[in-house]
């Protein structure tokens, strides 16, 4: 993690050891102060721009060593695409590429040249760009093998005004955020249990003066939460549910529940799942992740809301004790549900989390869930699910994730879908086949939100990289989410 970021004059010494200069396709010469820069290079930048080795495609990189008197050691040149074609999601690439490359090579520190095409509207390019450059730097390793160095330092060099400094400080906020979650869904299961998730919520809400209430088995127990309370029995490992709670009882322009499935280990029970991948499903606890953060980071942007993240916390085991196929479990809400699959846990637990969230009387809930397979198929990698009954509030979501470049996508969720996970010997059931396995398992969710205005979002697909080649993504996890939930809390935040 980049901690020193450091806004400084556009000015340059000689002494940079790295200048990174974005530059967008079809930019053929250097105009303002890149044409300074030029000089100082002895026409390197121009000179390349012209040998065509360098087009300034999108996320293209070329490393420049110069070792002259008075220019940078290296000027590190990085394609934006075409002007017209800019959007956040390749502001980030092309960020994350830039950084990767300094990565590799080893440099410690860097001055980002933001003054010419960055410094313009900074929250659209800026800081998506900042943001993908710092998220590239990021790694996870649990061992003593060394590690490649990462950038200590960043001094962005750039104008003074308050949009430049806020993009800034936004990106950089978010960067941290979002290896938050990384962290925690890299994790493996014996390290993040449930109840060393909720130790991870105690620490974030001690570091940002929020209320931190944990439930254990006991109470879980006493409360009749069947649902958590069965999917729970099969591993040796106790439930948690975790309660983080900003602005409690302040008068707030909103009250917001923020409701995440946090499974630490999803092996799908006795309907065990097949080998190949399992190990992904020690990030079965991102929706959990994301929410604890996001209550986090909420904090501190000192959101004029009250938000309370809930996150009923799980494994997902076999053992001799496990709840099987064709039990009926009583739910909080005290409705019962015919389990078809124990792999179909999620639903489950956040069919207890949902209900209890509604007792809050919130004027909105959010789910966050890596719930379903058939939302990879359906939408891929790269783009979450979105369902719900509250429409402005969805399309608040959809414009938020476009922003953020963590994009969203609608699917219908319509009634006929909850005609399909009626049960046959209890009120419903958990499984009802696979065509459109996406919906049914929201329907089943939205059967416990009561009355309240209600949007879920389904990150089976988005949490993961399986192969790390997004250039500010590693293998693993994303951190998907946390951009796109904080501007969207800004945005009701905002409301008229
Ligand atoms: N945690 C999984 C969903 C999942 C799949 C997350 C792939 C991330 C990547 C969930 O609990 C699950 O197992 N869903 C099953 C349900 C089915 C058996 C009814 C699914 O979607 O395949
Ligand atoms: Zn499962
Ligand atoms: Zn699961």
């Amino acid at each position: 993690m980049i901690s020193r970021i450091v806004r400084v004059k556009a000015e340059f010494t000689g002494k940079e050891e790295v200048v990174v200069l974005p530059l967008y396709e079809g930019d053929k010469k250097p105009t303002g102060l890149v044409k300074k820069l030029d000089v100082l290079c002895h026409s390197a930048i121009s000179k390349t721009l012209k040998s065509g080795h360098f087009k300034a495609e999108a996320g293209e990189t070329l490393l420049l060593g110069l070792h002259l008197p008075r220019a940078p050691d290296y000027v590190l040149l990085v394609g934006l695409g075409k002007r017209e074609k800019m959007d956040p999601e390749r502001m980030a690439a092309a960020g994350g590429s830039a950084s990767k490359l300094l990565k590799k090579h080893r440099f410690g520190s860097c001055h980002l040249f933001a003054s010419d095409v960055l410094e313009e509207s900074p929250d659209e390019r800026l800081h998506p760009f900042l943001k993908g450059f710092l998220l590239a730097q990021y790694t996870f390793f649990l061992g003593e093998r060394k590690q490649p160095t990462e950038l200590k330092k960043l001094a962005l060099m750039a104008g003074s005004s308050k949009a430049v400094s806020s993009a800034m400080r936004r990106a950089h906020m978010v960067a941290e955020y979002n290896q938050k979650v990384r962290d925690l869904v890299n994790l493996p299961a014996n390290f993040l249990t449930p109840a060393r998730l909720a130790t991870e919520a105690q620490k974030l809400a001690k570091d940002h003066g929020l209320q931190c209430r944990v439930l254990g088995l006991r109470e879980l127990q006493k409360m009749k939460m069947g649902a958590v309370l069965s999917v729970a029995r099969g591993s040796k490992e106790e439930p948690r549910f975790i309660n983080l709670h900003y602005n409690k009882g302040k008068s707030t322009r909103a009250r917001v529940c923020l409701v995440g499935k946090a499974v630490t280990f999803d092996t799908g029970g006795i309907s065990i799942k097949p080998w190949q991948h399992m190990e992904e499903m020690k990030g079965d606890m991102a929706g959990g992740a994301l929410v604890l953060c996001v209550v986090a980071a909420a904090a501190r942007m000192k959101l004029p809301l009250e938000i309370i993240g809930l996150v009923p916390a799980v494994e997902n085991m076999p053992g001799g004790n496990a709840f099987r196929p064709g039990d009926v479990i009583t739910t909080y809400t005290g409705k019962t549900i015919e389990v078809l699959s124990t792999d179909a846990e999620g639903r489950l637990i956040l069919s207890d989390a949902l209900a209890y969230a509604a007792e809050f009387k919130p004027d909105f809930i959010m789910d966050f869930a890596t719930l379903t397979g058939a939302v990879v198929i359906a939408l891929g990698t790269r783009i979450a699910g979105v369902m719900g009954t509250s429409q402005p509030h969805i399309d608040r979501l959809l414009e938020a994730g476009a922003v953020a470049g963590e994009p969203a996508w609608q699917l219908p969720l319509d009634k006929k879908f909850s005609e399909s996970i009626k049960g046959d010997i209890s009120d419903y059931k958990n499984y009802s086949g696979r065509d459109g396995s996406t919906i049914t398992a929201a329907a089943l969710l939205g059967e416990f939100v009561g009355k309240t205005p209600w949007v879920h979002v389904d990150i089976a697909g988005t949490f993961w990289s399986e192969t790390g080649k997004v250039s500010y993504h590693s293998k693993g996890a994303t951190g998907y989410g946390v951009d796109l939930v904080l501007r969207f809390l800004q945005s009701l935040a905002n409301k008229k």
